[in-house]
């Protein structure tokens, strides 16, 4: 298993290229298997997560060519062999189950491995099972595979318990093919969900509402294919913006859409950091004045993104003064905790709510990679930690982050890949 080493960085410096949206790319990727036709995707990330979607999209009939290198995908589905997500490839990524959409959509039928808990919490897909039996479909499940099947689609009304991003973009994978009009309420309002809505619209569909609390769709009898270029990874662009934090670094990041940042923009800038937009990309700067503490709260976009709470979480627990950090959107996204205070973090858990002390010089230390997220945080906790840390089962980060190690250490990060 291969781990990075990370000594002490000073400083980074420098500029880095954003990577296309792995949460948007994905979704898009699924939704190709809508269109009697060819559907080219522009600005991929070269992930392994969208590795395994291509070797799922192959295995229901697609024909799939990759270009990482120039982060070019080209999906064609003329015909579905498959009707079905396979366990081995969904226990390798849960976003597997963005498929059950547009196969219920384009075949009336759809059998899908359970994806099944991980790190952050039990992960249930109770709201896509919703949505599709409000389009007419009826759901079975067991033997961890669950079917929907359906004589025909039609249009219907959900109102979703929570505003779950992959049961938004599911329903509406299911609805733009179904008889008449379909309306999704509590939807989530994700840069992913508009970014899937244009992609779709491109196709020939009519999706409103993208990006809004609520999505109307009117479905249409076919998709063309069409060419989509990928928004930026606006996880991506936090994590480095808080790698100039907390090196107290100058770094100029580019191909950013500053809107879909907003609240890690403000959280940033209430610690002390300098942020300035201009055409040549968004300079981040750590090194203008000491940080302070602030207080985080996740919440579904436009509010804090979750996606970012592990890596803030190492940002404050460096700076002057306590904060807290609440975690609303999982129930069990607190696995990185454990390893900052291996650390020396001294966090303390308290429900929800984690209560970071600050004012801490952290200590280099082995620690794990827990979830994606959680990994991201360990590194940037490790540029500022004295001494070595070893980070282990990076494979977590390299599922979700293109040229992760090579984009630290064009920045002046002290980081390499080892072997075990
Ligand atoms: C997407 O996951 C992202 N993944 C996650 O990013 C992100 O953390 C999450 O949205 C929230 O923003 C992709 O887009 C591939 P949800 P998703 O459905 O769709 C509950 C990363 O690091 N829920 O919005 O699975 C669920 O338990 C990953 O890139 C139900 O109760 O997230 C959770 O508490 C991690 N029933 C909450 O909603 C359901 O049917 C949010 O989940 C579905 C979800």
């Amino acid at each position: 298993m291969a781990k990075y080493i990370v000594q002490k960085s000073g400083p980074l410096h420098g500029e880095v290229e954003i990577s296309g949206s792995k949460n948007a790319v994905l979704p898009i990727m699924a939704a190709a298997l809508l269109a009697e036709g060819e559907c080219e995707i522009l600005e991929a990330p070269a992930l392994r997560d969208v590795d395994v979607m291509c070797k799922l999209l192959r295995s229901i009939g697609s024909e799939v060519k990759e270009d990482y290198d120039n982060g070019r995908i080209v999906i064609r589905t003329d015909k579905i062999i498959e009707e079905q997500a396979p366990y081995e490839l969904v226990k390798r990524m849960r976003a597997s189950i963005l498929v059950m959409g547009p196969l219920l959509a384009r075949t009336k039928k759809a059998k899908i491995a359970l994806p099944g808990g991980c790190a952050i919490g039990a992960r249930p897909i109770d709201l896509h099972l919703k949505g599709f039996q409000a389009l007419g479909a009826e759901i079975e499940q067991g033997h961890g595979y669950v079917e929907a099947r359906a004589d025909k689609l039609t249009g219907g009304k959900v109102y979703l318990d929570f505003p779950s991003v992959g049961a938004t973009e599911n329903i509406m994978m299911a609805a733009v093919l179904a008889e008449g009009n379909t309306i999704i309420e509590n939807a989530a309002e994700e840069p992913e969900i508009v970014d899937l809505a244009n992609f779709m619209n491109k196709m020939g569909a009519k999706v409103k509402g993208a990006g809004t609390d609520t999505i109307r769709i009117e479905g249409v009898p076919s998709l063309h294919g069409t060419r989509h270029t990928v928004i930026p990874d606006r996880i991506e662009t936090g994590t480095f913006m808080v790698a100039a934090a907390i090196t107290r670094g100058n770094v100029l990041l580019k191909n950013v859409v500053p809107d879909h940042v907003k609240p890690v923009i403000a959280k940033l800038i209430e610690c002390g950091v300098s942020i300035e937009d201009s055409d040549e990309g968004m300079r981040v700067r750590g090194d203008l004045q000491p940080l302070i503490s602030t207080d985080i709260k996740t919440m579904p976009y436009p509010g804090f993104p979750t996606d970012m709470q592990p890596q803030f979480m190492a940002l404050l627990a460096t700076v002057s003064g306590p904060s807290v950090v609440v975690e609303t959107v999982f129930e069990n996204r607190y696995m990185h905790v454990g390893e900052l205070n291996r650390m020396g973090a001294e966090i303390k858990i308290e429900g929800r709510s984690s209560i970071i002390p600050g004012d801490k010089t952290l200590q280099g230390a082995q620690v794990i990679c827990t979830d994606l997220r959680a990994g991201a945080a360990m590194v940037l906790a490790g540029l500022m930690a004295e001494g070595t840390t070893e980070i282990s089962e990076i494979y977590h980060l390299e599922r979700g982050y293109s040229s992760f190690a090579d984009k630290f250490r064009s920045l002046g990060a002290d980081l390499i890949k080892v072997e075990d």
